[in-house]
């Protein structure tokens, strides 16, 4: 595996930091240049976003993709916390494109690899050509990066590790300002930009959003199915104060038989996943209690419909990685 410049976390200055990469991207950007920034919310698009924003400001065009594929009123929570830093984000509503370009696949890169070209192929290249913005500016992170280029997953945000010019792919260049760091580190940077606690803090979320979730095809009523079982599990565990990495639920395939009211119920399962962590390159399953468990087992299997069955993982990574595909 090729060797990747690493600021560790000893050695990093937030401030300095800060100050070099807002003078990078200045600089790239140029005098009059535009940019966008691909906003998700979370802590790495956040300081992306607000490095790129203290650079360029109005030149800069912060967009939040609703995919369809978020948690319960992300884009309308994520546009409000940036509204109170002073930052305007576009929720550019793209569901449609994102189930369309789902449907019918179920191999976990090729899922993948559906969601980066509908991102980037698609509406980032619609948003650029309509705002006269050349470059992207997103929150890539140096894990993103090693796990891609060892071949473990496609993370939706990498190209030129693995050989693909984003110039000559989608016709825009990408800016980086974290690829030398890791999550500790960024919410190091997160918290001395003065971000708030809720996104310094933030759980991290993939790219993929809830599609990384759905084994299988991903239909629009299986990413509610995961959806409502996710504001349970968050709503549960955020109360218990775990202090846990990031927790995720899963939803299976195959459906088992089950039973309700006397009848046969066949229906679907969903597995939780709740994770330790420092920088999620290696993790161990949270010991939740047993009451906590079950308290979300019943609540998923009645407040969710055409679910009967609840399992908890209890996995290391390896051989498991935290999210499903
Ligand atoms: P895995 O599943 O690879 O996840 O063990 C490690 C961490 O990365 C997140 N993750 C992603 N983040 N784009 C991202 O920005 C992606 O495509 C992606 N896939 C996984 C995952 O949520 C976990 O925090």
């Amino acid at each position: 595996m090729p060797e990747f410049k690493e600021i560790k976390i000893y050695e990093l200055d937030p401030e300095e930091f800060i100050n070099e990469k807002i003078g990078e991207i200045s600089r790239i950007v140029g005098k009059n240049g535009k940019a966008i920034t691909a906003l998700s919310g979370g802590v790495d698009s956040s300081v992306a976003t607000i490095l790129g924003y203290k650079a360029l400001s109005d030149r800069l065009k912060v967009c939040f993709v609703d995919n369809g594929l978020m948690r319960e009123n992300e884009p309308e929570q994520v546009a409000l916390i940036f509204k109170k830093l002073g930052v305007t984000v576009e929720v550019i509503d793209a569901k449609e494109e994102f189930f369309a370009a789902l449907e019918g696949v179920s191999d976990p890169e090729k899922k993948r690899e559906a969601i980066t070209q509908t991102f980037y192929r698609n509406v980032f290249r619609r948003v650029m050509e309509s705002s006269g913005a050349r470059y992207l500016l997103q929150g890539t992170i140096l894990t993103d990066i090693e796990e891609t280029v060892a071949g473990i997953k496609r993370q939706h945000n990498v190209f030129e590790q693995i050989g693909i010019d984003p110039k000559k792919a989608f016709g825009y260049q990408i800016i980086e300002p974290l690829i030398e760091i890791r999550k500790d580190s960024v919410r190091k940077v997160a918290k001395a930009l003065g971000l708030p606690e809720d996104i310094y803090n933030r759980m991290p979320f993939p790219g993929p959003a809830l599609a990384a979730r759905v084994i299988g095809e991903v239909t629009f009523k299986k990413i509610e199915i995961v959806r409502k079982t996710t504001t349970i599990l968050e709503g549960e565990l955020e109360l218990e104060g775990t202090g846990a990495f990031q927790y995720m639920a899963i939803l299976h395939k195959d459906r088992v038989t089950g039973m309700r009211n006397g009848k046969r119920d066949f229906g679907y399962q969903v597995e939780l996943r709740c994770w330790d962590s420092i920088d999620a390159r290696v993790a161990t399953p949270t010991e939740l209690s047993w009451d906590l468990l079950k308290r979300l087992s019943k609540r998923i299997t009645t407040e969710v419909p055409g679910v009967v069955s609840v399992t908890y993982n209890i996995t290391t990574k390896p051989p498991s990685t935290m999210e499903a595909i």
